[in-house]
């Protein structure tokens, strides 16, 4: 989340590389204009890896020549994408046609020399690249076109939103800005197969497949990179391997439970990152928690990564929040302002707390969209109804099946337009009684709660746990007075033709902090704080005369 904004101007050499990018790159569009079919979650997810795995990250000056440096990398393999961004230095992102060319790549490549430290031997794909004679080579030099990595700042998007033709464009309008991009997406699973390169040391056939925000269609520029890491296939493998009269089986250490075998590897790789992994910093194994990860900031990428390990059902509510974001455009928009207008309240926050997370509400949003009449998108039971054989799934005892075809799903017949939604949702939420009900994305319908927690949406797959069990009373009543708030100034919305140049809709709803007031305000802040010290000090002076006008005596 410490991506530094890009700020690199292009010139005519990027510009021409560019060209020569997006042209190598229309070479990658698979299907043909007649194939309208959406890609199921698993062959997106096992497209990307496969990419990523061709792909390698360069550190490299900010100032350079790209032509040569793309000829140079060419010399290793055809170049099939690359781009450039900044994170605590400048760095390439280079896709190869072959993985064979990255060996090519590595066998040219030294070991770095320091003058009082020593490298550790780790070969990993980050590589440096440094120019052989700087001062005769500057003036060839340009600046690179980086791309960016993080959202606009909020008052840029309210000074955009309020040049929309209505609430709706807004809607769609906030979701281009702060949706994941084609690069960022590429640069996450680059991220994981470099970490998977790591965890290969010592589990040669895992896969490392990010999930969450990061490939649920609902991610936004900044946010977390929370990663899986999948050992089920050198399991599959054992199986496959009974063959004749004979059962033939790996030995292996045993330990009391899969949440202990979950921790011991976990912490050997946490251990590993720590050591040896090239730009990962601030490790921290969480291993103690319902769900045991490892923490980490990996700098080259700029990503605050969440690493767990035996967490398949987190990867299947991944599944089903994209096929949800995938079925009408309307559920991402939605999802995106809900959030946005959330964040900008300080009604989620980075920090983990009794707040309500941005899971929390994309799961109210689509809870809200189950109940419109006809349902905008269908209950998790309708979906399990249009599963087949292969789309049946129990994970540690809980039925995850559903179907996995996005083109099975029927589209709905409700046109509501999300002016409108966007108005209901607050509505709905304003007034929901929270105090009697759960919310229940598997039926699309409010039950009866469980348990008293204030908040209650039921977890789809592991039914008994409340995924808004952090959630208190205080965080909950802000929420609702806040949605009461926004419901009731929508209302009052004179929409785009307001002459008065105030912001209006979705950009009526959010603060109105531009970067110049937020700063003025904090000096304000800052000020009244120091005077009320002052003021303070004083008071002392003169409440206690005897200690010759020093506040405190020593
Ligand atoms: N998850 C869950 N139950 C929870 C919290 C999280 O099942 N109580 C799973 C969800 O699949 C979620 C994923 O873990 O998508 C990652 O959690 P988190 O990073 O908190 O949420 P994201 O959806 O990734 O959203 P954000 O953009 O805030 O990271
Ligand atoms: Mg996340």
């Amino acid at each position: 989340k410490r991506i530094r904004e890009a700020r690199c101007s292009s010139t005519e050499a990027a510009a021409a590389a560019l060209k020569e990018q997006q042209a190598s790159s229309s070479e990658e569009v698979p299907a043909p204009k007649t194939d309208t079919r959406k890609k199921t979650f698993s062959e997106v997810l096992a497209e990307r890896l496969e990419q990523a795995q061709r792909t390698v990250l360069i550190d490299c000056p900010s100032k350079i020549n790209e032509k040569k440096f793309l000829k140079y990398m060419s010399s290793h393999g055809n170049i099939k994408n690359h781009f450039f961004y900044e994170s605590y230095g400048t760095y390439a992102v280079v896709e190869f046609s072959e993985k064979d060319s990255i060996a090519s790549l590595q066998g040219v490549t030294g070991n770095p020399q320091f003058k009082d430290e020593c490298p550790v031997p780790f070969v990993s794909r980050i590589f440096t690249l440094t120019l052989k004679n700087p001062p005769s080579q500057a003036s060839n030099q340009t600046p690179v076109h980086c791309h960016r990595l993080s959202t606009v700042p909020l008052g840029e998007l309210i000074r955009k939103l309020c040049d929309a033709n209505s609430v709706s464009d807004q809607l769609h309008m906030l979701t281009e800005e702060y949706q994941l991009t084609e690069e960022n997406t590429k640069l996450r699973f680059l991220t994981c197969s470099l970490i998977q390169d790591i965890a290969g040391a010592y589990f040669p056939n895992c896969t490392m497949k990010p999930f969450g925000s990061s490939v649920n269609t609902f991610g936004k520029l900044g946010c977390d990179l929370d990663m899986f890491l999948d050992l089920d296939e050198i399991g599959k493998s054992t199986t496959r391997r009974k063959t004749g009269p004979f059962n033939l089986e790996y030995k292996m250490k045993r330990v009391p439970s899969e949440r202990i075998a979950t921790q011991r590897i976990l912490y050997v790789i946490g251990e590993f990152i720590d050591n040896f992994g090239p730009g990962c910093v601030g490790v921290q194994k969480i291993l103690n928690a319902r769900c045991p990860l490892v923490r980490f900031s990996h700098q080259p990428s700029g990503f605050q990564c969440d690493l767990t390990a035996n967490n398949r059902i987190a990867m299947r509510s991944s599944e089903l929040l994209y096929i949800y974001g995938s079925l009408d455009p309307r559920v991402r928009a939605l999802v995106f302002s809900v959030r946005c207008w959330a964040r900008a309240h300080g009604i989620t926050s980075s920090i983990p707390g009794s707040w309500i997370t941005n899971f929390s509400l994309t799961m109210m949003v689509l809870f809200f969209l189950q109940k419109k009449t006809p349902p905008i998108i269908p209950a998790l039971d309708h979906l399990k109804e249009l599963a087949d054989v292969q789309d049946k799934q129990v994970i540690e005892g809980h039925d995850c099946t559903f179907v996995s075809d996005l083109n099975k799903i029927q589209p709905t017949g409700n046109t509501q337009s999300l002016d409108v939604l966007l108005g209901d949702f607050f509505e709905y939420f304003g007034n929901f009684a929270f105090n009697k009900y759960s919310l229940n994305i598997r039926k699309g319908k409010e039950q009866g709660k469980p348990e008293t927690s204030p908040l209650h949406i039921q977890n789809p797959f592991e039914q008994s746990l409340n995924i808004s069990k952090n959630v208190n009373a205080m965080q909950l009543e802000r929420f609702v007075s806040l949605a009461r708030e926004s419901a009731w100034i929508l209302q009052q919305d004179k929409g785009p033709s307001s002459t008065s140049g105030q912001p209006w809709g979705m950009a009526a709803l959010l603060p109105a902090l531009t970067a110049n007031n937020a700063s003025k305000g904090a000096r304000k802040k800052r000020r009244t704080a120091s005077e009320r010290i002052k003021g303070l000090l004083d008071s002392l002076k003169i409440n206690n005369p005897s200690n010759g006008g020093k506040p405190f005596s020593t």
